[in-house]
């Protein structure tokens, strides 16, 4: 496997971490119109699975550095007449594609691509990883406390079927937040530590609400009306916030379900902000890819 891949935040140690998320942060303060000096560097955009901001977010920050980019789709691809993953991601490393983003609906796909010698930057693996994403999660949650030793951070409802939950947790965990879980029962996993989520809320600097990902096989037996009143955030859990916690949501957002409608914008919500804050991650992840060396820059 590519040094420069990057599959999953066990990959990254702490110094890696910050090390992007300075450069995301670089990306913001001073370097907007830096751009790889390759022109022609080449990039595909494999995703195996819908996806709206991981997806085009990728593109935004692969053409603001300047790459040459594809987006392929698999129902118009080879894959259609039995090609394996491996084939079709050795098959763009030989003609001439310089990092492959890839998102598939199997977890740990990369496994098979080993032998793959080109960067392969892991956009979401089935219920596995989501580095991308839990990266501009961390850096949201800096610009708002400036540090991650003692954070209390709550993440809340599918766990079980949610990469964004797993990778946060190991992420988290090495840069020394307390990281708590709450949600249905059907949907926990052993060795997290779920409390009750009235309890947890009072505590909380930082609440990340999950989609239920029915995609995943998840199945919710409640209406949208009784999953909100019993595992989402509605304006009475709202209340119960700390003055200075904070709201997140790795999207899409079931309105309603999860959390109330009126809530995704409500002051305390950072939705939007993370995904704004995907593109500067994302444009760190690939000048990374390239083998270029952070910018340095203090958060
Ligand atoms: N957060 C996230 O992964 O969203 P998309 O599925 O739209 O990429």
């Amino acid at each position: 496997m590519n040094q420069y891949s990057l599959l999953s935040m066990n990959d990254l140690s702490t110094a890696d971490i910050f090390s992007i998320l300075e450069d995301a942060q670089g990306f913001y303060n001073s370097y907007k119109d830096w751009q790889l000096p390759q022109h022609k560097a080449l990039v595909a955009n494999l995703f195996f699975e819908p996806s709206t901001r991981t997806h085009f977010s990728f593109a935004s920050a692969e053409l603001q550095l300047g790459c040459k980019i594809v987006d392929f789709v698999a129902s118009a691809s080879s894959v259609t007449k039995g090609e394996t993953l491996y084939d079709t991601c050795k098959t763009f490393a030989s003609i001439g594609y310089d990092v492959l983003v890839i998102r598939h609906m199997q977890d740990e796909y990369y496994k098979e691509l080993e032998n793959i010698d080109i960067p392969i930057i892991n956009a979401g693996d089935g219920a596995g990883n989501h580095p991308s994403q839990c990266l501009l999660d961390l850096l949201t949650i800096y610009q708002e406390f400036g540090y991650f030793a003692g954070l209390k951070v709550l993440i809340v409802g599918d766990v079980a079927h949610s990469r964004v939950a797993t990778s946060n947790k190991i992420a988290l965990g090495k840069l020394g937040a307390e990281v708590y879980f709450a949600g249905p029962k059907i949907w926990q996993r052993a060795g997290y530590d779920f409390i009750d989520l009235d309890e947890g809320l009072k505590k909380a600097d930082v609440v990340m609400m999950l989609r239920i990902q029915k995609e995943r096989g998840a199945i919710n037996t409640l209406s949208d009306e009784e999953y909100l009143h019993i595992y989402g955030l509605d304006q009475r859990r709202y209340d119960m916030l700390k003055e200075k916690a904070i709201i997140m949501h790795p999207a899409p957002v079931n309105r309603g379900v999860e959390i109330a409608d009126e809530l995704v914008e409500a002051p305390k919500s950072r939705i939007f902000k993370q995904m704004a804050n995907g593109v500067s991650v994302r444009k760190a992840i690939i000048k990374r890819a390239f083998g270029y060396r952070p910018f340095k820059e203090t958060l």
